[in-house]
């Protein structure tokens, strides 16, 4: 068994700390793995939005989306523990300790534990995501992401019948975050949040890489949650921590502009921001902005999660 909490590890059995060095290494092997046809399970794959781009392309190809050249999306980051300044911020990531790397689960969840990265990556099947990406202040991307289906993580935990909400936090690392020393605006740790169904889509993915590659530390080093039909902010990076509650969690941006970032964030073009319209965006393209494009609701997801909201006012939905 791969998977145990701290306590339950004899000494013997604890991870040498070189195995973590070989994160990079576990990546590449499942990524050559999945080039090779093994492990693949196109299953997201659908006419009108692929989400699966299989590697060499197979049926999918003829709506493939193209990503985004990869040194726009490594240049253009928003990571607030770093900076405001979207260069900055790239920049000052590269100071982050990503070695080595583990993640509490717990809550209402029958094995809650403290689980080392390479331990759940060795249990996961990785796979390439060409998603939109739609950030809050009306610019997208889009990105060949490298992950796993975060509810297959879920699984492994075993949810209690009790886990409605997942909450998800960032690293708190205040001597490298250089704003992580100042509350006035979001309060640190970042903290993020889902409801259980919405964790639970095949949709929703843990990254840990892009362009085939491991994830950049300013794109969200080594793991990050990607929720692509929801505004970018609810994607968040750097996770530590996972909870499964029974009541929502209170998130970063909704704590600090309610009317601005609700919990929900799912991207509609017809609820504008109150400083802004959401109708359309600039897509990230060679020499930075190059078109825009009419925002689709649900970011273009709506045939696969519409049916999580049919109960809801689509006016709610910011
Ligand atoms: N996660 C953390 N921990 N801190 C952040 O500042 N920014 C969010 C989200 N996740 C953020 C975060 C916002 S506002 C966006 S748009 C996306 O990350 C940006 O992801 P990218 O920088 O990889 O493009």
């Amino acid at each position: 068994m791969i998977i145990k909490t701290k306590k339950d590890i004899p000494a013997s059995e604890i991870t040498d700390p070189l195995i973590f060095k070989e994160r990079r290494k576990i990546i590449k092997a499942m990524l050559a793995a999945m080039v090779a046809g093994m492990g693949i399970s196109p299953t997201l794959a659908n006419s009108r939005n692929p989400v699966w781009a299989s590697l060499p392309k197979g049926d999918f190809s003829a709506d493939l989306l193209t990503p985004t050249p990869a040194e726009l999306i490594k240049n253009y980051t928003n990571y607030y523990e770093f900076a405001f300044n979207k260069q900055d911020s790239t920049k000052l990531a590269q100071n982050l300790r990503t070695d080595p790397w583990s993640v509490e689960i717990s809550g209402e969840v029958e094995k809650p534990g403290i689980y080392y990265l390479e331990d759940i990556l060795r249990q996961q099947t990785l796979q390439e995501h060409i998603y939109r990406f739609r950030c809050v202040e009306a610019w997208s991307m889009v990105v060949p992401w490298v992950g796993f289906s975060l509810g297959d993580l879920l699984k492994t935990v075993k949810p209690l019948s009790t886990a409605r909400f997942v909450k998800f936090t960032s690293v708190l690392q205040p001597e490298i975050m250089p704003r992580q020393h100042n509350n006035a605006m979001l309060e640190w740790p970042y903290v993020e949040g889902l409801r259980i169904d919405e964790a639970m889509h095949p949709l929703t993915i843990m990254a840990v890489g892009m362009y085939g590659d491991t994830l950049p530390k300013q794109n969200g080093a080594p793991l990050r949650l990607v929720v692509p039909w929801k505004y970018g902010f609810k994607s968040i990076k750097a996770i530590v921590k996972i909870e499964l509650l029974k009541r929502p969690p209170v998130t970063s941006w909704s704590q600090f502009a309610p009317n601005e970032y609700g919990f929900y964030s799912n991207v509609n073009p017809s609820v504008a921001h109150p400083r802004w319209s959401q109708s359309s965006e600039r897509q990230l393209g060679s020499g930075f902005f190059t078109s825009r494009r009419q925002t689709e609701l649900f970011n273009g997801y709506g045939e696969q999660v519409a049916s999580l909201y049919q109960d809801m006012d689509l006016r709610h939905f910011f």
